[in-house]
Formats: C-alpha cells, sequence, structure tokens
C-alpha cells in the first residue's frame, strides 16, 4: 500500500535514497541558516530588538543542517550535489519570494519592509516545515536512528513558526496590515507551487534510486497534484492566517545545544 510511511520508511532504509534525502535536507537548512545570519546582520537600528531573534533563528537552521550532515556521517556516507530542481529554498529566492540573495550579500541595512517580507516568507515556510516534521513525528519520533532528530527539529519548527506569527502581529498593529496580508498571498501562492515541482522532482530521483514501478510513481505524482490542486483552491489559506501562539518569545534565548548530533 502506499502511504507516507511506507514511502519515508523505503526511502530511510535505503542508502543512496538517504543519503540524497539527508542531503537536500542538509543543504536547505543551511541556506535558511545563512539567509537568516546575514538578515540578522542587517537589522536595521530602529529594529535592533529583532536582531538575536533572527540570529537564534538562523543558528537554529544551521544545528538542523549540521544534524541532517550527522545522520549522513554515522551510517558512512557522505553528502551529495543537491540536483538544482529539488532545491526549494533557491527556488523561492529565485521566484523572487523572500529577499534576494544579492541584498543579503550586500552591507547596506535592510528597511522596515524588507523585514516583513522575511517574517511572511517564514511565516509561510516555516508552517510548510512544521507540518512535515509533524508528519515524520507521527511516523518516526521513535525510530532508533532518526528520531531523536526528528523530535528535536519538530520542536524548533514549530518555535520558529510561533515567532513569524508574533513578530508578524506586532507589526500588524504597527499598521502594516495591509502589506503584510498582500505579502503573505504573494508568498503562499508561489511556495505551494515551488512545493509542488520541487516534490515531483524528488519523487522522480527517489523512484529511479529505488527502481519503482511505472504505476507507483504515477501514483505518487497524481497525489502530489492532488495536493497542489487543493492548496490552490482552499488549502494555501492557512497559510497566510495571522494568530498570537500560545508559546510567546519562542525564539528568545540561545539555541539548544545538539551535542548528541554535530
Ligand atoms: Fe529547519
Ligand atoms: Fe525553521
Amino acid at each position: 500500500m502506499l502511504s507516507a510511511k511506507s514511502l519515508f520508511q523505503e526511502i530511510l532504509d535505503d542508502d543512496e535514497s538517504f543519503q540524497l534525502f539527508c542531503s537536500i535536507a542538509a543543504s536547505g537548512e543551511s541556506q535558511g541558516g545563512w539567509e537568516n545570519a546575514r538578515i540578522a546582520a542587517l537589522v536595521p537600528e530602529s529594529e535592533r530588538a529583532l536582531a538575536p531573534k533572527i540570529a537564534r533563528h538562523g543558528a537554529d537552521e544551521d544545528k538542523h543542517g549540521r544534524i541532517f550532515n550527522a545522520l549522513l556521517r554515522k551510517r558512512g556516507l557522505a553528502p551529495v550535489p543537491v540536483p538544482h530542481e529539488t532545491d526549494y529554498t533557491m527556488l523561492l529566492e529565485k521566484h523572487g519570494i523572500g529577499l534576494a540573495h544579492e541584498k543579503l550579500r550586500a552591507d547596506r541595512p535592510l528597511t522596515l519592509q524588507d523585514l516583513i517580507v522575511y517574517l511572511s516568507h517564514s511565516r509561510v515556510t516555516e508552517q510548510r516545515a512544521a507540518e512535515q516534521m509533524m508528519m515524520l513525528r507521527k511516523y518516526f519520533e521513535d525510530h532508533p536512528v532518526v528520531g531523536r532528530a526528528v523530535r528535536m527539529i519538530s520542536d524548533d519548527e514549530d518555535n520558529h513558526l510561533a515567532y513569524a506569527h508574533e513578530e508578524l502581529l506586532r507589526f500588524a498593529a504597527a499598521g502594516h496590515g495591509r502589506f503584510i496580508q498582500l505579502t503573505l498571498r504573494e508568498c503562499a501562492l508561489a511556495e505551494i507551487r515551488v512545493y509542488r515541482d520541487v516534490s515531483l522532482a524528488v519523487m522522480d530521483h527517489m523512484g529511479r534510486i529505488l527502481g519503482w514501478p511505472g504505476a507507483k510513481s504515477a501514483a505518487l505524482a497524481a497525489g502530489i497534484h492532488a495536493v497542489y490542486a487543493w492548496e490552490r483552491f482552499a488549502g494555501w489559506r492557512r497559510m497566510v492566517t495571522l494568530q498570537m501562539p500560545q508559546r510567546r518569545d519562542a525564539l528568545g534565548g540561545p539555541a539548544a545545544p545538539a551535542h548528541e548530533f554535530a
């Protein structure tokens, strides 16, 4: 039977698919880490209080990258190059979602609008990350090899999402509500397309590595298209709402260490 659990089980069990899965994940996390570190460095004077939280956000993502690399190392595997079409973070940036890398490489301070774009991008992508980790957690929380990593990353992604909600609500209360809503909408509609394309590309690679029969690959692709159709119709709205999180100031304080991994 085709289920998310059996699919991931198959990917985890095979060295080559596990290697690709962890390499893609590690690369996306480290890119996120780099982006956040640059944003933290370029926070305008008026929003200085936000800088440590953005830095913590980046430190968490870097830590996730190290965790995925450590999972590879423990299995005696090295990271492999990430195929372009599976590079979620890079493709979002290419589609103009979030802050352009060119802007982050420059040494000019960001504007208030830039910070709102960053937080909106985080609101949408952290929802995706939190949902993905919740799914992995449901099935693999007690897995002897990946269980700890999954639990730790899942907790962090929940914190990132809570933080994005809280900070965007603060900016909305300061009169930026309209700009936030427009930015969130644009970001969510682009993200669901990139997510669909990346999912198709990842499954295509996995299918070849694991020798899936055509019917299985076709069923998976149909499933990914069905998810997109639902997200385009209504699901995207879950990514643009703002709600005060139960856990406030989720990124106050330093990142939890991950000594056991890296
Ligand atoms: Fe992450
Ligand atoms: Fe995150």
